[in-house]
């Protein structure tokens, strides 16, 4: 089980002080990979207007453009709460950018009230994502929306 009180410590020792966005993204993205089992993809989308834009990941190649409300990235972002979804077969609308991909969990980031992006963590395995990833994810999240 990942210990999050460790890697939420990681992360705010890297992105503390830093006034660069990407390279702030662009690490939270590369601690997430590394820290966490059974990946196919970590990162962030930033939303321009009506479209979230990919954003520094880690994983393979990504879909640029995803409209707010589709997906589980822009259900997320369009309700501004966090979707758990252990199975994306499951998932009305779910946008396969990797086909391996199996469950995934989406976090908004938010600045002043609205949301500004989202985390995506992407699994092959078949319900990865439990409670305790939510509410670590979520703390990720809060941190990483302070530094860009
Ligand atoms: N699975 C996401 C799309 C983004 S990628 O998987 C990186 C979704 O349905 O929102």
């Amino acid at each position: 089980m990942t210990d999050y009180n460790k890697l939420n410590a990681q992360l705010s020792a890297l992105v503390d002080g830093i006034p660069y966005p990407i390279a702030n993204l662009a690490n939270a993205a590369a601690l997430l990979w590394h820290a966490l089992p059974e990946l196919n993809w970590a990162g962030f989308y930033l939303r321009e207007g009506d479209k979230l834009i990919l954003g520094p990941f880690q994983g393979k190649t990504a879909c640029i453009v995803i409209p707010m409300g589709r997906g589980v990235c822009g259900t997320a972002a369009a309700q501004d709460a966090t979707q758990l979804v252990p199975d994306v077969n499951a998932f009305q609308g779910h946008i396969a950018c990797d086909s391996a991909s199996r469950s995934e969990i989406v976090v908004p980031l938010r600045k002043e009230g609205r949301v500004v992006g989202v985390l995506d963590v992407d699994s092959p395995i078949l319900n990865r994502f439990a409670e305790t990833d939510r509410a670590g994810l979520e703390t990720f999240a809060a941190i990483v929306q302070a530094h860009i």
